[in-house]
């Protein structure tokens, strides 16, 4: 295998992609159903029939490229990651295991390999839920947990729904339910991702092989109170959502770090309103997202969640609205496809180890069905989901290198 025409490739790809960003300069803001995810996904298709496969985009806005096998009968095995990112994030996020897919395919055909199983690259649509607030939208989706009524429910923060923001860009929401794949048509997935976080970095070690990806649970929360003069209003007579809010806020990490394990709760985004310096608030909103290895840590932390909601609204005399926006458990990935990808990393020289992910990935959803395997390359200094994320376009390489000798054992058998 030429690392260094898998690096070029790989390299020539993911550049170009940096201009699909609504913040140029400000790292890559790429939300689903928008002009810069629809740039991104002709670009992938394009890069997807340049590599000779059957392009198709499904009724979620994936995209995918069928590299057909000699046996229909057989499950296929599937490799891919998201095409959207968070706002001002990195460019490496997702897209690189698009990229790496797609590199794969090509290796694929160099090398002459006939595939028994057809191998599809995938390219899936809002995986990181930044602009309704939810996640696994497009993997989600090929498993048939998408429907009409989910895409009505959830609203981004100018209250477009994502059935609307799906019309926007091309896609009829009612036929959402026509992107499910056939029960067991997935035989395995693959996935590459950047680590996101500090360890391999830190240790100097070239591939993460992932054991495990924690579940998450996500809300929004809506406090409400009641509007009034922050001068004239006694502190006894009013009803501050953002008091009451806070004091259930502050609390929030502390049940993550009393769990001792490794769990994490997160406030990313609050807002007043009307948001005024001179008002006393009438309603706070914001987010939870708690993630842990352990589902019953997610299930004492949403309680306490709930509890303390009830407890300090209560007191100021207002009402609150939850909505769940993702709710996923962990999942353990394949071990006989981690077993080779070890084999394939001692037969490379390449350092590895074994690591759970903290973050969530395409990988999590559909590891709940489909026997999965992924891993990770370096993150320098382990910062991810903001404009400095990096990695070396090598290391890409590498990943690709590896997936393509996994790949090649499975579509072969
Ligand atoms: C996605 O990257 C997530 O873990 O939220
Ligand atoms: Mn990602
Ligand atoms: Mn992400």
């Amino acid at each position: 295998m030429n690392k260094e025409l898998m690096t070029k490739r790989i390299s020539e790809n993911l550049e170009h992609l940096k201009n699909f960003t609504a913040t140029p300069n400000k790292g890559c803001t790429r939300l689903p159903f928008t002009k810069e995810a629809r740039q991104a996904a002709n670009y992938l298709k394009t890069l997807m029939q340049e590599a000779g496969l059957e392009v198709k985009e499904d009724e979620a806005g994936n995209v995918f490229g069928f590299l057909r096998g000699t046996d229909p009968s057989l499950p296929c095995v599937m490799m891919g990651s998201h095409f959207d990112s968070v706002v001002n994030g990195g460019d490496y996020d997702g897209i690189a295991g698009v990229i790496c897919a797609i590199e794969v395919a090509r290796q694929i055909k160099e090398k002459n390999i006939i595939p028994k199983r057809t191998f599809v690259t995938a390219a899936f649509c809002d995986e990181e839920g930044m602009r309704f607030g939810t996640g696994y939208f497009g993997s989600g989706a090929i498993l048939g947990n998408r429907t009409p009524e989910y895409c009505r429910t959830f609203t981004d923060k100018d209250d477009i729904t994502i059935y609307d923001a799906m019309k926007e860009y091309g896609l009829d929401p009612e036929k959402i339910e026509n992107a499910k794949w056939k029960d067991n048509s997935i035989g395995y997935f693959l996935e590459a991702h950047i680590e996101q976080g500090p360890v391999l970095d830190a240790e100097k070690i070239e591939v993460g092989l992932v054991d495990c990806i924690v579940g998450i649970d996500r809300y929004m929360v809506t406090v409400h109170g009641r509007s009034d003069h922050a001068g004239t209003t006694p502190m006894n007579m009013r009803l501050d959502a953002v008091d009451a809010a806070t004091k259930v806020i502050y609390k929030i990490a502390d049940w993550a770090r009393e769990t001792n394990d490794g769990s994490v709760a997160t406030v990313g985004y609050i807002k007043t309103i009307p948001g005024g310096m001179n008002i006393v608030a009438e309603a706070c909103e914001f987010t939870v997202d708690i993630r842990s290895r352990n589902v019953k840590n997610l299930e004492d932390i949403s309680a306490k969640l709930h509890d303390a909601l009830e407890r300090e609204v209560g007191a100021m005399g207002g009402s609150f609205d939850i909505q769940n926006k993702l709710a996923i458990t962990p999942v353990h990935l394949h071990k006989p496809m981690l077993n080779m990808m070890e084999e394939i990393c001692k037969k490379h020289n390449f350092s590895y180890r074994y690591m759970h992910s903290g973050a969530g990935h395409d990988a999590l959803e559909i590891g709940q069905v489909v026997p999965t395997a992924m891993l990770f390359v370096p993150s320098k200094d382990g910062r991810s989901h903001c404009m400095v994320e990096h990695t070396e376009y090598s290391d890409f390489a590498k990943a690709a290198l590896i997936m393509t000798e996994l790949a090649e054992q499975l579509i072969t058998n």
